[in-house]
């Protein structure tokens, strides 16, 4: 079995940023998250995921012993040099991206695995201002994290043999499960997640069926844990919205965002983290 890390650096202390430190804590490791926003936040949020998980009964330690091994530090050069993990999970912007990856290498050793948790864009393209490009690949994590049994490997052509097996095998150690895929826009589960969302997106624009009526026919049709348009209301509209620009840019017309996509974003319907979105949520 592979060893874990004893030190992981996580970048962006988010949503997606917290829940991958608060699975790799729960494993054992130290993890230090650079969040150059509110740290106090990032720190709640970790926080309170790791007592969730422990009323669960889903921890080995107490709250406050798993807790010591996070750290929140307000920079990425502040990141251990001794990480052996670093994935980043700012925002999906990939100028800030290179930026943070780019300074994260320079702090850790050659030995690292630098990582993405991007939705889409693409590894080879975020990794081509990297000196070790070999030691850089996508680990697609889902939200949310500690709940998500799937983090999807994203290979660029460079990315060496090695770096993945021992990724694999780190995946295996959190008890997720993994998919190998190659380097293009979307991967495979945004390509295929956001074209059945943009789908049931179009047929509610057309009045085929309603939003419930669309999602249950998936969920009981289909036997989707969580139709199409629900979904969407979890990711976020405008979080959807963007991935659908990127897919629609490099991968063509199938990908072009409804218009009733763009109105419900312009108007601030963003899904359940504004209350609403294709639902009202309490
Ligand atoms: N939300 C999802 O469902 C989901 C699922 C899978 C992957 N992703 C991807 O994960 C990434 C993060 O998404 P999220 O939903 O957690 O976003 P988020 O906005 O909740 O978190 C991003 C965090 O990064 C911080 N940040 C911004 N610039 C920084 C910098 N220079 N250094 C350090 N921290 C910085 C922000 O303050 C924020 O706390 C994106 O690439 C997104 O596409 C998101």
């Amino acid at each position: 079995m592979t060893q874990m890390p004893k030190t992981v650096g996580v970048l962006g202390g988010g949503r997606m940023g917290a829940g991958i430190a608060q699975v790799f804590i729960a494993a054992g490791a130290e993890v230090s998250v650079a969040e150059t926003g509110d740290a106090a936040a990032a720190r709640r949020r970790v926080a309170d995921g790791l007592a969730k998980a422990a009323a669960r009964g889903k921890l080995a330690d107490a709250v406050d012993v798993a807790l010591s091994r996070l750290s929140v530090v307000d920079d990425v050069s502040a990141i251990p040099p001794t990480a052996e993990l670093v994935v980043e999970a700012v925002p999906e912007v990939p100028a800030l991206k290179v930026d943070v990856l780019t300074k994260a290498e320079q702090v850790i050793g050659e030995h690292a695995v630098l990582a993405s948790n991007t939705s889409s864009l693409s590894i080879a393209g975020l990794g081509s201002a990297l000196s070790r490009p070999d030691r850089f690949l996508g680990l697609h994590f889902f939200n949310p994290v500690p709940a998500s049994s799937l983090v999807e490997v994203v290979t660029a052509p460079r990315t060496a043999a090695g770096v993945i097996e021992q990724v694999r095998g780190w995946i295996s150690g959190l008890g997720k499960t993994d998919v190998v895929v190659r380097d293009s826009p979307g991967f495979a589960t945004s390509r295929l997640g956001v074209l059945l969302g943009l789908e049931a997106i179009r047929m509610l624009e057309e009045g085929v069926a309603d939003a419930e009526a669309i999602d249950t026919a998936m969920e009981l049709g289909y036997r989707h844990p969580m139709g199409p348009l629900r979904s969407t209301d979890l990711v976020g509209l405008d979080v959807r919205l963007a991935i659908a620009e990127y897919l629609h840019a490099t991968l063509g017309d199938r990908f072009a965002p409804p218009q009733l996509l763009r109105d419900k974003v312009a108007a601030g319907q963003l899904g359940r983290k504004t209350g609403q979105g294709f639902y009202f949520w309490g």
